[in-house]
């Protein structure tokens, strides 16, 4: 097990936060706050803010991701944007397969692996979210369902794609519920996704890919989840809305 491996990555995740002025204000907040980061810092934004997001970012250590991509290069997809949309608009990351878009938005695993491979193709990065439920978890389904989660949304993905997957473990009872895996649980899952990677594409491949934990990271809790062998940086919602806040997760991922 070598950290040293693999970057951190804290990424924002604003999900249906913030208009474009509000955009602009609050990466300007948080650029000097975030600017001696020892990892990579990454804000994923609503679509429509992507410009004042790049705008704002500019010049700083801050680059800046979407929330979703659709797997279609172009056609009758209302509504939807493509990964070269995002490519153009200065777009370098993108979350893909969340759980509000795997519960609300009819999700599946499958369309989690068109859109990175679809993400992946446009040269993007994709920060792909896999995760169970309090039910699955009680079951006691966590692993087989981790693995099966990350395989099905890495199929057909190579292996020197894989250097632009990143995958955010985010038990679904976390998510903006204000309850975190503890930090044994949440080296666990990511555990679980990296052997998953390790029996595709090998052990030393798995050692070598960002494996985020995502679900009510915050400026208290953020130091010894990140301290964990497996546990790379973090996906970030509420917590990344508030400058300090985010700034704070960033130095402990920083160490
Ligand atoms: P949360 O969201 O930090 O507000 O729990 C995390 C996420 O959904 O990515």
């Amino acid at each position: 097990m070598n950290k040293k491996l693999r970057p951190a990555v804290i990424a924002g995740n604003w999900k249906m936060n913030k208009t474009p002025a509000e955009t602009t204000a609050l990466i300007n907040e948080m650029k000097p706050l975030v600017k001696d980061a020892n990892c990579k810092v990454v804000l994923c934004v609503p679509f429509i803010d992507i410009a004042a997001a790049v705008a704002a970012a500019e010049g700083s250590n801050i680059e800046i991701g979407a929330e979703n991509v659709h797997f279609k290069e172009s056609g009758a997809y209302t509504g939807e944007i493509s990964a070269q949309m995002l490519v153009e608009s200065g777009v370098k990351y993108v979350v893909i397969g969340h759980s509000e878009r795997r519960q609300y938005f009819g999700e599946t695993d499958q369309t989690v692996n068109l859109r990175t491979l679809a993400a992946l193709n446009a040269g993007l990065t994709a920060i792909v979210c896999v995760g169970e439920t309090l039910e699955q978890r009680e079951l006691g389904y966590t692993e087989t369902l981790l693995k099966f989660q990350t395989k099905m949304a890495l199929t057909n993905v190579t292996k020197d794609q894989l250097k632009n997957v990143i995958i955010a473990y985010e038990p679904v009872w976390a998510i903006g519920t204000g309850v975190t895996a503890t930090a044994e649980q949440a080296d666990e899952g990511n555990g679980y996704v990296r052997e998953a990677i390790a029996e595709v594409y090998g052990k030393d491949v798995a050692e070598t890919v960002t494996i985020q934990y995502g679900g009510s990271m915050n400026a208290k809790n953020a130091d010894e989840l990140v301290a964990k062998t497996n546990v790379d940086g973090g996906l970030i919602g509420g917590a990344s809305l508030k400058a300090e806040d985010f700034s704070i997760i960033v130095k402990a991922a920083s160490k």
